[in-house]
C-alpha cells in the first residue's frame, strides 16, 4: 500500500528533492561510515576529520583520503544513481542534496545536485584558497603541495567535522527543500547535523516524506512512509512509474 501511494506522490510531483547519504553508494561497493562494516567502527573521525586532525597530521589524513580515492576511483554508479538520472529528466523541479563526496551521483548523469560536505575529487589550498579538480589515483606525493608556494599544503575539498558547510549549496538545499512536494531521503542515519535537519524542515514546510533505507533511522518516526529497502532495489520501481 504505502510503495502504491509513493508511487503516485511521484507521479504528481512538480518539485521534487532527494537527501542522499552514505547508503546510496553502498550497493556501487562504497563502506557507509556508521553500522556494521561502517568507517566509524574501524577509524576514530576525530583523528582523520576535523581540522585539527589534518593541522596534527597531515599526513595521516591524506593517507586516509588517497584509500578512500583509490577505493571509490573502482567503482561505478549503481541502479540506484541511475534510477535518480531518470527521475530528473521527468521533474519539472528536481534537486538533489547529497552528503556524498564520491561523485557516482554526477558520474550516473544527475544535473542538478547540492553536494553538502564537498567532494572527494577536489583540493582546497589551506593557504591561496584556490579549490581545483584533482583526479590522481593514487597521489604521487603525499601531502599534495599547491602551486602557490612551495610549503603550500593541499587538503582534501571536503568539509570535516566542525566547519559549516558551504554557504551557497546550503542555500540552495534549503530553498528546494522548502518548495518541495516530495522529499525522498536515501540511505542516510539521519544523524549528522545539519544536513539532517533538512528532512525536519521539509516535514514543517509540507512536502510528503518517504525514507528508502533497509535499516530504521532516528527520523523513521517522523516519515510519512519508510520503504524497508535498498536503493539500488527501491529507487528503479519508482523510476519506473514515471515512464
Ligand atoms: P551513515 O553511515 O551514517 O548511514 C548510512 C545509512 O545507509 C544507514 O542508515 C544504513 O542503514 C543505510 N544503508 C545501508 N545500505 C543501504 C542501501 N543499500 N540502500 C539504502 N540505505 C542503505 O551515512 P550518512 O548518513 O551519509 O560526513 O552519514 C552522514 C555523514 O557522516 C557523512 O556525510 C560523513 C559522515 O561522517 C562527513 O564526513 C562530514
Amino acid at each position: 500500500m504505502s510503495l502504491i501511494q509513493v508511487r503516485r506522490w511521484l507521479r504528481e510531483s512538480e518539485h521534487v528533492v532527494v537527501l542522499t547519504g552514505a547508503g546510496m553508494s553502498a550497493e556501487s561497493g562504497i563502506p557507509t561510515f556508521r553500522g556494521v562494516g561502517g568507517l566509524w567502527k574501524q577509524f576514530r573521525a576525530e583523528e582523520l576529520a576535523t581540522p585539527q586532525a589534518f593541522a596534527l597530521r597531515p599526513n595521516l589524513v591524506w593517507e586516509w583520503y588517497n584509500w578512500r580515492r583509490e577505493l571509490i576511483a573502482g567503482t561505478r554508479p549503481n541502479a540506484g544513481h541511475q534510477a535518480l538520472a531518470q527521475i530528473e529528466q521527468r521533474i519539472a523541479d528536481f534537486t538533489l542534496v547529497t552528503q556524498n563526496v564520491d561523485g557516482l551521483d554526477g558520474q550516473a548523469g544527475i544535473r542538478n545536485l547540492v553536494r553538502l560536505h564537498g567532494d572527494i575529487w577536489g583540493t582546497v589550498c589551506t593557504r591561496c584558497g584556490e579549490r581545483r579538480e584533482n583526479r590522481e589515483v593514487p597521489l604521487a606525493h603525499l601531502p599534495p603541495l599547491c602551486h602557490c608556494h612551495p610549503e603550500a599544503l593541499l587538503r582534501p575539498g571536503v568539509v570535516w567535522f566542525g566547519e559549516a558547510l558551504p554557504a551557497a549549496e546550503w542555500e540552495r538545499a534549503m530553498a528546494a527543500v522548502q518548495r518541495a512536494d516530495l522529499l525522498l531521503v536515501v540511505g542516510t542515519s539521519a544523524v549528522v547535523y545539519p544536513a539532517s535537519s533538512l528532512i525536519t524542515m521539509g516535514i514543517r514546510y509540507g512536502a510528503h516524506t518517504v525514507e528508502i533505507n533497509p535499516q530504521e533511522t532516528r527520523l523513521s518516526g517522523e516519515m510519512e512512509v519508510c520503504l524497508h529497502g535498498s536503493a539500488a532495489e527501491m529507487l528503479p520501481d519508482l523510476a519506473s512509474v514515471l515512464f
